[in-house]
């Protein structure tokens, strides 16, 4: 396998994202490392994923697993060294998968050189690599972000006596980019790494870049124009690198960070995600169609990157008030799964781990426009741990087999940087990687076809959505179409059969379904009529 040389293939892509201390402990430390994801390349290679993206690996304290970064030249010591990078991404070329990695770029770690030397300093070229104040009282339209853990987006540094400034952690104090130096810094970093060959960015948090008084420090023109810097420098030197925002915004804000395609080549369609559960819930499609009615148009080269759960909690900040509301009794009626304005659950168990509602969640996912992405674990249905803190506990060690620590480490179990999920029914007697590979009813199976069924076919990436509206609302049911192909994707979101008949004037001839792999059995007149299975979906190609 050698890599597409389509510039265009990160809209034809399925992404998987590997948290990298999770995944396989190549040296029994109990730690994941860069080597462990090498060693189950062809696990990647199964699944038929097309890029990965790697959470942080630098030098970091941990305050924030890795979103805190002491040096961004280096990788942190458990996941092994750059070398080991450099081998990751060679094999993983050689089998035509791409690896993309984070990129911190709003803030370091307080024990980061620039800051330790800064702080002590005022005369010293770092300090004004941060952002000071005498007071708290400046930026005060910007919201906190880590609600149930900070009061405050100042705090006050000992050693310097004065107030820094941080959109997260007060360990994680935000870089100043009214300072050249500090832009320069940052693509400086980019180049180190693509130089070492990476693929590109999953650029952390880019929206609170820089600060203005009377605004509420998001998206300011300012931060655009640095971006837009970013990616001109990529165009000319690594055209084939890409760059994804992490923008936690709605659509029509996200649209800026594309720009005019000069921007940022894919961006996260945030306010989907949970509209993919709340219809679920709600047994309705109208939050679904509500939100793709939002999303505006997007230069030809950009893509929105959609997914259902990632690392972090699933995040409620782009719904109402009352949907909030709604969303954490309905998905995390004990106290303990609520984090911040989200929830901190996997997918499995927010969906009951019921088989074929993660089936269809997923399916939707894949059938919507964007490219998608997979969380590791979710593919094999793994469960979540409640008790650990913060968001470690959908981060627990990936699950393999049954043997000691699941397969994932032969360290003591008590040296692990997390406990495996021991509980049924997410324990690995009931999920783990071994048994879904030969069961052909197993998650991980379905998951390899559905990568599958979308790979190659263009209409997935470029095709028009257009909503049935007709169609009775708890079936989500829309068109895509590209050139003169149309594909008709029916997902019945309710727990009971659901009839369909409506004209469909735009298709003729013979439908195909694309899961069954067979052509439609009755003779297509011009109406769809048919009855769906609780929570079944189907996929229906027509020429048009
Ligand atoms: C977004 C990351 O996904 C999250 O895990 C992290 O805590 C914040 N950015 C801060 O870097």
């Amino acid at each position: 396998m050698t890599l597409s040389q389509d510039k265009l293939w990160y809209k034809l892509a399925t992404f998987y994202q590997v948290n990298v201390r999770a995944f396989f402990d190549s040296n029994c430390d109990g730690h994941g490392d860069l080597a462990g994801v090498t060693q189950k390349l062809d696990y990647f290679s199964n699944l038929g994923v097309d890029c990965l993206w790697l959470m942080p690996l630098y030098p970091s304290p941990l305050k924030d697993d890795g979103y805190d970064i002491s040096d961004f030249y280096n990788i942190q010591e458990v996941f092994g060294t750059v070398e080991d990078l450099r081998i990751l991404i060679n094999e993983a070329h050689a089998r035509g998968i791409r690896i993309i990695m984070d990129l911190v770029m709003n803030h370091t770690s307080d024990q980061h050189p620039w800051f330790q030397i800064g702080r002590a300093d005022k005369n010293s070229p770092y300090y004004d690599y941060y952002v000071w104040s005498d007071t708290t009282e400046r930026y005060q339209d910007a919201r906190i972000i880590f609600l149930d853990t900070l009061d405050s987006n100042w705090s006050w540094d000992d050693v310097a006596q004065q107030y820094y400034w941080h959109r997260f952690y007060a360990s994680q104090p935000d870089l100043n980019y009214d300072n050249p130096a500090v832009r320069q810094e940052m693509q400086d970093i980019m180049k180190f790494w693509l130089d070492l060959g990476i693929d590109g960015f999953r650029a952390d948090a880019v929206p609170y870049l820089f600060e203005r008084e009377g605004t509420n420090c998001e998206n300011l023109p300012e931060t655009h124009q640095f971006l837009r810097s970013l990616r001109s420098f990529i165009d000319h030197n690594y055209p084939h690198a890409i760059l994804l925002a992490e923008a936690n915004q709605w659509p029509k804000d996200v649209l800026a960070y594309f720009h005019e395609g000069d921007e940022f080549h894919m961006g996260f369609h945030f306010p989907l995600m949970p509209r993919i559960f709340m219809s679920l819930k709600q047994e309705d499609r109208s939050s679904l169609v509500w939100i793709m009615d939002q999303t505006p148009p997007i230069p030809d080269d950009c893509q929105w990157c959609t997914f259902l759960r990632n690392h972090d909690e699933l995040t409620l900040e782009m719904v109402t008030p009352e949907e909030r509301q709604w969303m954490w009794e309905q998905y995390a009626p004990d106290p303990r799964m609520r984090l911040n304005l989200g929830i901190r659950r996997r997918l499995a168990p927010l969906l009951d781990n019921d088989p074929q509602k993660i089936r269809l969640a997923f399916a939707l996912l894949f059938a919507l426009p964007g490219s998608p992405i997979i969380y590791n674990g979710d593919e094999i249905g793994m469960g979540d741990n409640i008790w650990l803190f913060d968001r470690n506990g959908v981060r627990t060690p990936m699950q393999w087999d049954t043997s000691l620590n699941a397969g994932f480490s032969t360290a003591d179990p008590q040296d692990l940087y997390a406990p495996v999920i021991s509980e049924a029914p997410y324990s690995p007697a009931f999920v783990n990687v071994k048994d879904e590979l030969e069961d052909p009813q197993s998650l991980l199976l379905f998951m390899r076809r559905l990568v599958e069924i979308r790979k190659g076919k263009p209409i997935f990436s470029y095709g028009q959505l257009d909503w049935l509206r007709q169609v009775n609302p708890a079936i989500a049911a829309f068109t895509r179409s590209y050139g003169n192909e149309m594909i008709v994707v029916l997902n019945n979101l309710s727990a009971t059969s659901q009839k369909i008949d409506v004209p469909l004037k735009q298709a003729n001839g013979q439908a195909y379904d694309l899961w069954a792999q067979q052509n439609w059995p009755v003779p297509f007149d011009g109406n769809l009529r048919l009855s769906l299975e609780p929570h079944q979906f189907l996929w229906l190609k027509f020429q048009t």
